[in-house]
């Protein structure tokens, strides 16, 4: 009976503090952190790729002409919009003869901006200097005109 009292308390205490570690781990809407996370605590690039979006792909403007972009686990499982707090995704742009050039990030927090979404968008040099970043017009402008699916371009919800 101590022995099962025992593991299921080590059990819910174990829960509980991978639920904090996680809360704990997901930057806030800042552009350091932000990018922190995705270089450091979880790098994009073990990331996934939508399924009809994987690897290089040809690009339009304003983004260039070819790009990457991939996805963390929590925007990938969602197959419904709007996709959940905690969704990020990260595209890196390419030029023509493949030498990258930015990357453009979209990470969703909850409370951040309701009225578009609650986006937090990031636009980065390769050494993760943020130009602009927040709640750019330009960014939440044109990719508001798929405000219907989430105010994503390269996958259809
Ligand atoms: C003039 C229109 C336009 C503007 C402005 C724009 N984007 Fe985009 N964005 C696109 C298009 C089109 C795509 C689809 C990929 C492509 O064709 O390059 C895209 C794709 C993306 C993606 C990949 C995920 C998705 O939604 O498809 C991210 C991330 C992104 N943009 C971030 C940004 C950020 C951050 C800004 C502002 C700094 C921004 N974008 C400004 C048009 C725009």
């Amino acid at each position: 009976m101590n022995r099962i009292l025992r593991t299921t308390g080590a059990l819910i205490a174990s829960l509980f503090f991978s639920a904090a570690a996680f809360s704990a781990e997901m930057p806030g809407a800042d552009p350091a952190q932000l990018w922190n996370y995705i270089t450091k605590v979880s790098p994009y690039t073990s990331w996934s790729y939508w399924p009809d979006h994987q690897g290089m792909q040809r690009g339009r403007a304003p983004h260039g002409p070819k790009h990457k972009v991939f996805v963390n686990d929590i925007a990938l499982m969602s197959n419904k919009v709007p996709l959940p707090n905690g969704s990020i995704q990260v595209k890196e742009s390419y030029s023509r003869s493949g030498r990258m050039m930015a990357i453009t990030v979209m990470y969703k927090v909850k409370g951040y901006n309701p009225a578009d979404g609650d986006w937090f968008w990031a636009k980065y040099t390769k050494k993760g200097l943020a130009r602009p970043s927040g709640k750019p017009r330009g960014c939440i402008g044109c990719h508001g005109t798929r405000e219907r699916n989430d105010f994503v371009l390269v996958h259809d919800f």
